[in-house]
């Protein structure tokens, strides 16, 4: 039977990540998956996250399960965050939360339960967008197509082509946004953009579908769920996935969280149902550890302020890191200007050169990155920014 199957190519992303495993030079740089590395080229256990697991193992009684919405606390905790405590679609009941494994486990959810409500459903990508949006979402059954984004030529969001696109969706139909660190660009809407896109979305009944894998490693956690806690303020229906990958650094762990905005209470409860539902039919019930270390952050003052400095530190880094690679391109006489790379948020920025001047820094200065030239800009550090800086104004 598996004969008919076909050799596909690797992944965009981890087909990378593979090959630079496979380097054996001892001077070579990941700036490929979009993993955090501290100034050691690590990606560390955050210590608020070894205090709260250290706590678990103590506390923890049995390993029996828990439920299909997974941990209590973690939903309620994430919802906090996401939305603000005090948000009114959180005071109404309007939203509903169920625990998932990894944000694109939270995708995956979303994409059947929006098939269920809505079987001709048409989500809009942006163009680009993170590799594994479509493969996951078409997978899922889901009718996708892409509105232009981002401006290659003036590294910027092209935004009057964006929200020109969107004037033409009919009612029900859903816009997947990055709402902070958009992946793979790095080029991420202001609060203006944001206030237009729900005017439009609420003038148009689009339904906004909001994809947060990066929240705190742009501005900061309030600035940067500002377009989630505006849309679900201004329209009736948002869906929401959430990851706690990268701001917690519990990627392996696999926690993921999907909130859904109804227009009210009783159709939160349905939504929750729903959701639930389609989590059983799927994988039954999320792996509960990593959340469950997640609840004992959320709700412990201490280990919750140790988070929001940790998260603090990566994020500075991040912003310090792209304005030291920006100098070390400049000091280098760079004949192309990516002063971009420093106006730009989160992990990633695209570089902006050929597939053969990517393939040119893999194989002769080891150098690794995604194919579009995506770069992580947590790969850099100072021992590495000179070699990263030579390299890219070698093959220019
Ligand atoms: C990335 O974009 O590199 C990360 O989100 C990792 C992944 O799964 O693709």
């Amino acid at each position: 039977m598996f004969e008919t199957l076909k050799t596909l190519p690797s992944d965009a992303i981890l087909g990378i990540m593979a090959l630079f495993r496979e380097d054996q030079s001892p001077n070579k740089i990941d700036l490929s998956v979009g993993v955090y590395q501290d100034e050691h080229g690590r990606t560390p256990i955050l210590e608020c996250v070894r205090r709260g697991e250290q706590r678990l193992l103590e506390a923890q009684q049995t390993k029996s399960y828990v439920g299909i919405a997974g941990n209590p606390g973690f939903n309620a905790g994430m919802e906090a965050l996401l939305f603000g405590p005090d948000h009114p679609a959180l005071r109404d009941g309007r939203i509903s939360t169920v625990q998932t494994p990894g944000g694109s486990g939270g995708l995956c959810v979303a994409a059947h339960l929006i098939l269920r409500a809505q079987p001709e459903a048409r989500v809009w990508l942006s163009d680009p967008s993170w590799p594994n949006h479509l493969p996951l979402l078409r997978l899922a059954g889901l009718e996708l197509e892409q509105y232009p984004y981002y401006d290659y030529e003036h590294h910027r969001i092209d935004f009057d082509a964006m929200a020109g696109s969107f004037e033409k969706l009919g009612s029900g139909e859903l816009v997947l946004l990055h709402a902070c660190c958009h992946n793979p660009s790095g080029a991420d809407l202001s609060q203006e953009q944001w206030q237009v896109l729900a005017e439009l979305f609420e003038r148009r009944g689009i339904v906004p579908f909001l994809d947060i894998a990066y929240l705190g490693l742009s501005q900061g956690l309030e600035e940067d769920a500002f377009g989630v806690r505006l849309m679900a303020e201004r329209l009736p229906e948002v869906v929401v996935v959430a990851s706690c990958s990268k701001n917690l650094g519990l990627y392996r762990e696999r926690v993921g969280a999907v909130s859904i905005v109804s227009k009210d209470s009783r159709s939160a409860e349905i939504a929750l149902g729903n959701a639930s539902n389609v989590a059983r039919g799927i994988y039954s019930m999320p792996p509960d550890h990593g959340a469950a270390i997640v609840a004992e952050i959320l709700h412990d003052d201490e280990l919750r302020a140790l988070w929001l400095e940790e998260l603090r530190e990566m994020r500075d880094r991040l912003n310090d890191l792209r304005r030291l690679l920006v100098d070390k391109l400049t000091e280098r006489d760079s004949p192309r200007n990516f002063s971009f790379i420093a106006r730009e948020r989160g992990m990633f920025s695209f570089l902006g050169i050929s597939k053969e001047q990517v393939v040119r820094l893999r194989e002769e200065f080891h150098i690794y990155m995604v194919e579009s030239s995506r770069i992580n800009i947590a790969g850099v550090n100072q021992s590495n920014a000179d070699a990263v800086a030579d390299a890219i104004v070698a093959v220019l």
